[in-house]
């Protein structure tokens, strides 16, 4: 694996996981503060978005993709 690369990480029935040298940004192109490893919402109900906090959980929420396999 590549010293600087970045990795997204679908959780299943949760959060995007991201590792790795990014910037986040808004739509204004402002920057968030966060780790350099730290979850990204992806079920909607977080109450700290873009971060996951944690919410999928009491909302049951339900998504666990897999990529293709060559
Ligand atoms: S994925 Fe965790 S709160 Fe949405």
């Amino acid at each position: 694996m590549e010293e600087n690369k970045v990795t997204i990480k679908v959780n299943d029935n949760g959060s995007l996981r991201v590792t790795g040298q990014v910037e986040l940004v808004d739509a204004e192109g402002n920057p968030f503060e966060h780790k350099e490893s730290f979850s990204l919402c992806r079920c909607g109900a977080s109450g700290n978005k873009p971060f996951c906090d944690g919410t999928h959980k009491s909302i049951n929420f339900v998504s666990a993709p897999r990529a293709k396999k060559d």
